[in-house]
């Protein structure tokens, strides 16, 4: 049975760890633990890299009708903000909350944070909330190009950042106690766990479920038309899903002299063709260990 929440948002585990690699959990704002919640939002909550914009786009499709032209004129970031992202990037948690507040319902909103710093009114709500894990290898690795690309790794090596993912205070360092926690909801009514890899294996039959799991329905038609929107190849064109907004809000520091396509390879296990075989052993001992700790294996997780 999950654990009673709302939990106490100076948690001891979490409180000194950091979140994006700089800000400690316990100065995440209570602004945003306080938030309202609305009973019909739906929630997109993962770690960085697992797949967010994927389910953010299929998501919000199913929100919206399966309006395809809405979809392609406006900026997923727009349609579905990132919630804390104002407040990451320039401690700016009045503009991150706006953002949200201004959203047409049924609001569709993107966190990363974990489960005890988000608003504590989900737990009252129950808004639907739906996350996504990806095995953690694969997520590190896609962190790295989409880092390189927005600065915060450029003119670092790929070995840098992985011993960084898994040595130093970050988000990427807990992904498995980030998943783990969200997993104990998965038998709730309101929350809908899945993953990555689920999502590459069989993605008519996760289409399916966040059909049930939102009350709506998809003609044949609109399932083939989704599927192939929601595409790998199709997404990497599409300039509303590629995060083209992050490079008006984050300075580039790069001056973008090295970008990768935010959609970028889209595989399960890639992270072979960029990791050698030490560093996969050390990322292996590394999330043995996260998952005893977790009690949880990862076969359960993805
Ligand atoms: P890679 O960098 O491994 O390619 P997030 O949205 O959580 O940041 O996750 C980004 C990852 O999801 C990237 O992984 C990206 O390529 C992948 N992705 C996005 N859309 C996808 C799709 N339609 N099919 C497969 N992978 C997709």
């Amino acid at each position: 049975t999950p654990k009673s929440y709302p939990v106490n948002l100076i948690d001891k585990d979490w409180s000194e760890r950091k979140l994006y690699f700089w800000s400690p959990a316990k100065s995440f704002p209570a602004m945003i633990h306080d938030m309202e919640v609305k009973e019909d939002d739906v929630w997109i909550v993962t770690n960085p890299k697992c797949g967010t914009t994927w389910m953010q786009e299929l998501a919000w499709l199913l929100l919206n009708d399966c309006d395809f032209e809405a979809a392609l004129s406006k900026d997923l970031e727009l349609r579905s903000p990132f919630l804390e992202f104002d407040f990451m990037v320039n401690s700016d948690e009045q503009t991150a909350l706006e953002r949200v507040e201004e959203l047409p319902s049924p609001r569709l909103i993107k966190s990363h944070l974990p489960l005890p710093l988000l608003p504590r009114q989900l737990w009252e709500k129950k808004a639907k909330v739906i996350y996504v894990f990806r095995n953690p290898k694969d997520a590190w690795v896609s962190g790295y190009y989409h880092g390189v690309t927005i600065g915060y790794n450029y003119g670092k090596t790929l070995e840098q950042f992985f011993d960084e993912c898994l040595e130093q205070e970050s988000d990427r360092r807990y992904i498995i106690e980030h998943a783990a926690e969200f997993y104990q909801l998965r038998n709730e009514p309101w929350f809908y766990y899945t993953s990555f890899e689920r999502m590459k294996c069989n993605l008519r039959a996760v289409v399916e479920d966040l059909c049930k799991f939102l009350d709506k329905t998809v003609t044949e038609q609109q399932m083939e038309r989704l599927l192939k929107h929601l595409s790998f190849e199709e997404m990497k064109k599409n300039p509303t899903t590629n995060h083209l907004w992050e490079s008006t809000q984050i300075k580039l520091e790069n001056g973008g002299k090295e970008v990768h396509n935010f959609v970028r390879k889209g595989k399960v296990n890639g992270y072979k063709d960029d990791l050698t075989p030490k560093q996969i052993e050390k990322a292996d001992n590394f999330i043995a260990e996260r998952l005893l700790l977790n009690q949880v294996t990862l076969e359960e997780l993805l």
